[in-house]
C-alpha cells in the first residue's frame, strides 16, 4: 500500500528534511515551501511518526482537488469518504492554510467553514451522525492547504507537533526548538561518532538531540497512548504500530559511540538540563558541569563544539560586554580548540563578527523569529601574534 504524505518544517530545513526521508525509505520525494511531499510504504509510512527528528508534522494526504471557489471547495470537501477515514465519535477540527496570503480568493476562515461543512455533509449523506468539533483538543486534525485555486486536503498524523519530544521542563528563557537543533546537527553531519561539546547548553537541547542521534533512538519513542492522530483513523494498523516501536527500541545502541559534554556558567541550567536528560533518558549519555566557555579546555584531539550564543543584552550585561564575550569565545576557540569543528548560533544582528574567525560555513536559519547565522569554523593551528621588536 503506498501513501502520499508531507512532512512540515521551516523553509530553511527543507533540504536536510527531505535527505532523513530519503535515509527513511520514502520515494518520489519533492520539495515545496516548507514542506516535503514524499510516498511510503505501510511500514516506513508507521516508523515516521517516532523517527523523523527534523519534521514539524507528517501530513497524509487524502485528496487534491480544484477549489478555485467556496462552492467548489464545499463539493470536494464532502465528496471525500470522510466516515471511512474517522468514525463518529471521534472528535474534529479544520486546519486551513491560505497559502496565497492577500490574494487568496478564499480567507483561513471561509476555508475552516466550508470544509467542516463538507465533512459533516459527508457522514450524514450516509445517515450518520457528524462527529463534533472540538477546535482545542480535536482527535482528528484535518488540514486544509489551498493555493492558487487548489486544494490538498490531508490528516495530521502526528497530534501534537513533532518537536514536543517530551523531555522539555519549563525553566530557561531561551531554549532552542528539539527539531531545529536536530536540524543543525544534521547539517554538520553529526552521527555520533565524534565528541561533541555544548558549553554553552541552556536547557540541554543539543546534548540531548545528540545522544539520541548517538544512541539511534528515536527521538518520539516515548510519545504515550494515544498521542499521535495516526492512533484515531479508523484504519489504524495496532499490530504494525506496536511492531514498529518494538523494532525501534531494539535499533538503539547501549552507549554513544563518543563522549558528549555539556556544560554552562549557570549551575540552574545544568541542573535544569540534567533533568531533562533524565526525562528523554539519555542522563548517562551526557556529561554534565558547571563552567564558563572561556574556561574550556578541548576535551579530546577532534570534535563538534556547537553553541547557541547567548542574543543581546539577555545576558545581562551591555553590548560591549556582549561583544567582549564574543571575542572571548574566538580566542578561546583559537587557543583551545584546534582540530575542532566550532559551529556557533548567533542572531544575524549580533556583534559576532568580534569572534574574529573566517567561517567556513555560514548558513542563514530562523530561531524562532530570530534570523541567525550558523557560523561554522574548522579551528586550524594558530600562533599568537607576537609583537615585532622595535628598532632602538
Ligand atoms: C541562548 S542560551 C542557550 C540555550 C540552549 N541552546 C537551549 O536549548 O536551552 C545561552 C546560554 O549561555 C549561557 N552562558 C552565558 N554566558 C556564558 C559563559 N560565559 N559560559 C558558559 N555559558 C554561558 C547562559 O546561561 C545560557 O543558558
Amino acid at each position: 500500500m503506498d501513501f502520499h504524505l508531507y512532512a512540515t518544517c521551516p523553509d530553511e530545513i527543507v533540504p536536510t528534511l527531505v535527505a532523513e526521508i530519503a535515509e527513511l525509505g520514502g520515494t518520489d520525494i519533492r520539495s515545496a515551501y516548507k514542506a516535503v511531499h514524499f510516498h511510503a510504504t505501510k511500514e516506513v509510512y508507521y516508523a515516521a511518526h517516532r523517527q523523523l527528528r527534523t519534521a514539524s508534522r507528517l501530513l497524509r494526504v487524502v485528496r487534491e482537488a480544484a477549489a478555485g471557489s467556496s462552492q467548489m471547495l464545499y463539493d470536494q470537501a464532502s465528496r471525500i469518504a470522510w466516515p471511512d477515514l474517522f468514525d463518529t465519535t471521534r472528535t474534529f477540527a479544520i486546519d486551513a492554510i491560505a497559502a496565497d496570503g492577500k490574494e487568496s480568493a478564499l480567507s483561513a476562515s471561509d476555508i475552516t467553514r466550508r470544509v467542516r461543512e463538507g465533512v459533516v455533509q459527508s457522514f450524514t449523506r450516509r445517515q450518520l451522525k457528524a462527529p463534533r468539533v472540538d477546535a482545542e483538543a480535536p482527535r482528528v486534525t484535518i488540514v486544509a492547504y489551498v493555493q492558487k485555486g487548489r486544494c490538498t486536503f490531508a490528516i495530521d498524523s502526528t497530534g501534537k507537533s513533532m518537536d514536543k519530544r517530551g523531555y522539555r521542563l519549563e525553566g530557561h528563557p531561551a531554549p532552542l526548538k528539539e527539531t531545529l537543533a536536530a536540524a543543525i546537527l544534521r547539517m554538520l553531519e553529526y552521527d555520533g561518532t565524534r565528541p561533541l561539546l555544548d558549553p554553552m547548553c541552556g536547557s540541554g537541547t543539543f546534548p540531548i538531540e545528540a545522544a539520541m542521534i548517538a544512541l539511534h533512538k528515536a527521538p518520539l519513542i516515548h510519545r504515550g497512548k494515544g498521542e499521535f492522530g495516526i492512533e484515531w483513523l479508523s484504519d489504524f494498523d495496532r499490530e504494525l504500530w506496536r511492531a514498529t516501536e518494538e523494532r525501534q527500541r531494539t535499533e538503539r545502541v547501549p552507549a554513544t559511540p563518543a563522549p558528549i559534554f555539556a556544560s554552562d556558567i549557570d549551575p540552574k541550567f545544568v541542573d535544569l538540563s540534567r533533568r531533562d536528560a533524565l526525562r528523554a533518558r539519555v542522563e548517562r549519555d551526557i556529561q554534565f558541569s558547571v563552567q564558563s566557555f572561556l574556561d574550556q579546555r578541548a576535551p579530546a584531539a577532534s570534535g563538534l563544539l556547537v553553541a547557541n550564543l547567548p542574543y543581546g543584552t539577555r545576558i545581562g550585561g551591555t553590548p560591549d560586554d556582549v561583544k567582549q564575550l564574543y571575542s572571548d569565545i574566538g580566542d578561546t576557540l583559537k587557543r583551545h580548540f584546534q582540530g575542532w569543528t566550532a559551529a556557533l548560533l548567533v542572531a544575524q544582528d549580533s556583534p559576532h563578527k568580534f569572534v574574529g574567525l573566517k567561517p567556513n560555513r555560514k548558513i542563514a536559519l530562523m530561531n524562532g523569529t530570530i534570523p541567525a547565522w550558523l557560523l561554522v569554523y574548522e579551528i586550524r593551528a594558530w600562533r599568537p601574534k607576537v609583537a615585532e621588536p622595535q628598532e632602538a
